[in-house]
């Protein structure tokens, strides 16, 4: 049998699969710019989406169709496709966006987004939503990822 190509509809298919074990069947966004693609699931809070990053590296996310980035401290959880690395864009609260990495710069656990933080489940070090060090252990902050507001409503981010 020939191997199935990774098609639209699979990666779709894969998003409600994803989704569905959460209870929630709603794909949100297929976006496409420039060669870098982010499929999301809207209402999925806890499930990360799967994002294809494009030969540049970039990957867009329209806000509109992410209803956690409607408030400020709102943040939208994504994996690579390639490299399965997990990345929160954040709705800062100036209104901006911020393309953060997870990983604790402690020991290297996963923080978890909070209302107004992000917090490490480990030693109990605690980030604001632009990933500076709130209380330690921690001494720097987390790494994050340039972002462009290409037009209203149309974030890029820019992956190593
Ligand atoms: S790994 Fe995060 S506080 Fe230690």
């Amino acid at each position: 049998m020939a191997p199935r190509s990774m098609t639209r509809r699979v990666w779709l298919s894969e998003g409600l699969r994803l989704c569905g074990a959460a209870g929630t069947a709603a794909i949100a966004s297929a976006s496409l710019w420039a060669g870098a693609m982010a499929i999301g699931a809207g209402g999925c809070a806890s499930r990360a989406i799967l994002v294809r990053p494009g030969p540049n590296r970039r990957v867009t996310v329209r806000v509109e169709e992410h209803p956690e980035l409607a408030a400020l401290g709102g943040s939208l959880k994504l994996r690579t496709e390639d490299a399965g690395k997990l990345i929160y864009l954040v709705r800062a609260p100036d209104g901006g966006f911020v393309a953060i990495n997870p990983t604790c710069t402690h020991a290297g656990c996963t923080v978890r987004p909070q209302a107004r933080t992000f917090d490490c489940p480990c030693h109990g070090s605690s980030y604001d939503l632009r990933g500076n060090v709130l209380r330690g252990p921690a001494m720097l902050p987390l790494t994050t990822y340039p972002t462009e507001e290409l037009s209203p409503g149309l974030v890029e981010i820019a992956l190593p």
